[in-house]
């Protein structure tokens, strides 16, 4: 099925970029020329997107896509947004945008989550959405299970059946070291679901109790990426996309690969 609306939560404080985000919101950070973020609404329409929906702390990101001329490849791309004014966790960001998205299925993309040069997960995720939630997973290290989301999956195919979700689980306590790693297809009940988990939530409206919720009520589908994505929430992150792009990028590769060569004999 096609998704037609992308929403692109940005309104984190971005804290692991300092001093980058003192006066530049994380998202508009450039990998080369370009803002990271605009890499991910590339992304998006390329999975079929035709609107777009940020949801940011203020306008900045916004004016980047709509003031000027148009960016090209984006001319036909409907940006809307909506203001989240306290950075209340994921989940609240993405109930912002409830009212936009109405009774629409919608993909989710988190925009510190870089895509990889010719990724093509989200279209994928795209194709498989058939009214059930698409989670995108990657395996994680046991070390690091406590940072993320993790679900609880059982292999079908070159797919996972999840049917659970945990947030920031222990490594004896995670039900798997898979874990959602920033790329969703949502139907639109997730926003009540969100809606219900956020009524008891004390500290960070996350979003992973939401997916748990929809997940063992109708089910859900997971697609495995290895190396899709990369956290530009992160300076090794960053640099990482900052290689990706320039190797693949045939005015820059051929000097940059030499440059390289050079560093790492040294
Ligand atoms: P992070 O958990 O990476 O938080 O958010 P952050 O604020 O961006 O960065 P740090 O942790 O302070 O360094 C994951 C994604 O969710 C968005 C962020 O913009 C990012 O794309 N987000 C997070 C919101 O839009 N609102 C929130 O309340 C929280």
């Amino acid at each position: 099925m096609s998704v037609e609306v992308a929403v692109i939560p940005a309104a984190g404080r971005g804290t692991r970029m300092r001093p980058a985000t003192r006066s530049v919101p994380k998202p508009l950070i450039p990998v080369l020329e370009k803002p990271a973020i605009q890499y991910v609404v590339e992304e998006a329409v390329g999975a079929g997107a035709q609107e777009v929906v940020f949801v940011l702390s203020d306008e900045r990101i916004l004016h980047h896509f709509t003031q000027g001329p148009p960016i090209e490849g984006l001319e036909d791309v409907g940006f809307r947004y909506v203001l989240q004014e306290e950075a209340l966790g994921l989940g609240h960001a993405v109930l912002c945008a409830k009212d936009i998205v109405g009774d629409r299925p919608f993909a989710c993309l988190l925009s510190d989550r870089f895509p990889l040069p010719g990724s093509t997960l989200l279209a994928e995720m795209a194709d498989a959405y058939d009214g059930h939630m698409v989670l995108a997973l990657e395996e994680v290290e046991r070390d690091l299970i406590p940072l993320y989301g993790v679900v609880d999956a059982a292999p079908v195919g070159d797919r996972w059946e999840v049917s659970g979700a945990v947030e920031k689980p222990t490594p004896e306590d995670a039900p798997s070291n898979l874990a959602l790693v920033g790329r969703y297809v949502f139907p639109p009940s997730i926003f009540d679901q969100i809606a219900g988990a956020a009524a008891g939530a004390l500290g960070e409206i996350q979003v992973t109790d939401a997916i748990d919720a929809l997940a063992r009520s109708d089910g859900a589908v997971g697609i495995s990426c290895t190396e899709d994505l990369l956290d530009t929430g992160l300076p090794h992150g960053l640099a990482e996309a900052t290689v990706a792009v320039a190797l693949a990028r045939p005015d820059i590769a051929p000097e940059f690969r030499r440059f390289l060569r050079r560093q790492l004999a040294d």
